[in-house]
């Protein structure tokens, strides 16, 4: 059966599927054989990074299939080390060269790394602005912003992003930057939205999964979507890559998305680093 995937409108006038398929942690041997499952299922929104070391191989996926390249969005951003203006630009031409492709749909700063760089990224952020100018990135968002990011890039620069993509999932809901988000039409992205696969045997999600005759994996899903983010879960099991896209044929009542909501604790069920002191930069 086709799968209908909603998309969502961003600020600037375009429009992004609200589930996509993640390729962190997806060794590049293997990453041509996942993109392809995945865009055979259905999926048409993949997100990569430069950090991730398979863009090519996302690119070679995408013109294997055959597909129009104008139906299937494609995520990039920057890496770490490239956060300096004429690095930056040297880097997204990288980017587009490894994709094989003459646009990106989004491209985003991939961390603020607010302790590098003398704390500026928004020079960075505006070379981004000068790739959607001209037209290379259709176009450009965040990754790992926190709300004091997001205020000074409001403050200093003219675009406001098209999205942040930041942690969330059930053990970390990671509210106030949605909130923000919401408030300056900024959408959220959430990665890792299963946590890495650890909130899906949660006694609350495997109850709420059992009454709805569903996997734990689709209803966090279907909380996500039903928050109004935008998801993109990984894996490289094609059982999974279909299951995971079965979420638009049901619905969680108030009281399961109450329930899965109150699973968050705070900054301790993060499983990632802190935006706010990561400093990582790929040699
Ligand atoms: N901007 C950032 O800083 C950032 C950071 C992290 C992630 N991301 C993005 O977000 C995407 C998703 O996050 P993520 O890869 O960290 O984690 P995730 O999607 O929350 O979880 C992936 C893990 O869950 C397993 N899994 C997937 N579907 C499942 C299912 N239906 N049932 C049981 N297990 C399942 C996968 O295993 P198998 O592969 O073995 O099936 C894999 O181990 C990434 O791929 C990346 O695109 C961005």
């Amino acid at each position: 059966m086709a799968i209908t995937i909603p998309d969502i409108s961003l600020n600037d006038g375009t429009t992004i599927p609200q589930l996509g398929f993640g390729v962190f942690q997806i060794e590049p041997k293997d990453t041509a054989a996942a993109v392809t499952t995945a865009l055979e299922t259905g999926y048409r929104h993949i997100d990569t990074a430069e950090m991730y070391g398979n863009e090519a191989e996302v690119g070679e996926a995408v013109r294997m299939s055959g597909l129009d390249r104008g139906s299937v969005y494609v995520t990039s951003k920057l890496n770490n080390g490239f956060h300096r203006p004429d690095d930056a630009r040297k880097a997204f031409d990288s980017t587009l060269a490894a994709l094989k492709m003459d646009y990106i749909d989004l491209f985003l700063i991939h961390w603020p790394l607010p302790t590098l760089y003398d704390g500026d990224y928004v020079s960075t952020w505006k070379v981004l602005e000068e790739f959607q100018r001209d037209g290379r990135a259709r176009s450009i968002g965040v990754s790992n912003f926190q709300v004091a990011h997001l205020e000074r890039l409001a403050a200093e620069a003219d675009v406001v992003p098209a999205v942040n993509q930041i942690e969330a999932h059930p053990y970390f809901t990671n509210d106030e930057v949605r909130a923000y988000g919401r408030e300056h039409n900024i959408l959220t992205e959430a990665w890792s939205p299963i946590a890495q696969g650890k909130v899906l045997d949660d006694p609350t999600v495997l109850d709420i999964a059992g009454q709805l005759d569903r996997t734990p994996a689709q209803v966090v899903l279907r909380w996500h979507v039903q928050r109004g983010d935008i998801i993109f879960p990984k894996s490289t099991t094609p059982k999974r890559i279909e299951e995971n896209t079965r979420i638009f044929d049901f619905e969680l009542d108030d009281t399961a998305m109450e329930r899965i909501t109150a699973l968050n604790k705070g900054e301790a069920g993060r499983q990632g680093p802190n935006p706010d002191t990561f400093a990582y930069v790929p040699r």
